[in-house]
């Protein structure tokens, strides 16, 4: 079981057994943090904030070219800290339209100007006003990964508005890193 860490609490998070232990001591108190059976640690109701803040973002979306209005939403922590924040971001056009900027490009570029680039992106929430799929395009899952962990999570919605998700690992195998020596 995957386990995100708890603002300060990561100290007594040494065994999968004292991992369980305490999500379930925990679990009232700590509703949108705890662990959960989900493989990326986070419980429903965490991973439906996300989504609601990715909605909620694509309501500022500049889009009256495609019309198209996205958003994203990113659970993240910076450097060592085990402080979860979240940053998002919609999609911005430009009448000169290979300028257009996605959602999660955008939330992206959030964070790092607020928090510097030692962020680590633990899950990613994208959501539409379309009532369309929408996962994430090619360069877009580039640009998590620059910023992401083992196993970061994408949280998408595929046809009819249906919840779906996968790792970031499963939507760009054999991804391009630069080795510079
Ligand atoms: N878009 C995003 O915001 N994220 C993606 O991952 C794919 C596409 C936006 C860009 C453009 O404004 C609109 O969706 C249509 O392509």
């Amino acid at each position: 079981m995957g386990c995100i860490p708890l603002p300060g609490l990561s100290k007594h998070l040494s065994s999968s057994q004292t991992c369980v232990a305490l999500a379930q001591r925990l679990a009232l108190r700590y509703p949108h943090t705890i662990m959960s059976d989900h493989p990326s640690g986070l419980t429903p109701a965490a991973i439906s904030e996300l989504r609601a803040r990715a909605t909620t973002a694509a309501q500022n979306s500049h889009s009256p070219y495609s019309h198209f209005r996205v958003g994203a939403a990113l659970l993240l922590t910076v450097g060592d800290s085990t402080e979860q924040k979240i940053v998002t971001g919609c999609n911005v056009e430009n009448a000169s339209y290979r300028l257009t900027t996605c959602a999660e490009q955008s939330a992206i570029a959030t964070a790092v100007g607020l928090y510097g680039p030692q962020i680590k992106l633990h899950a990613v929430a994208i959501a539409n006003l379309n009532h369309a799929a929408s996962m994430p395009c090619g360069a877009c899952r580039q640009t998590i990964l620059e910023f992401s962990t083992p196993d970061t999570w994408v949280f998408y919605p595929a046809e009819n508005d249906t919840p779906a998700e996968a790792t970031l690992t499963d939507l760009l195998p054999a991804a391009f890193r630069l080795h510079q020596d």
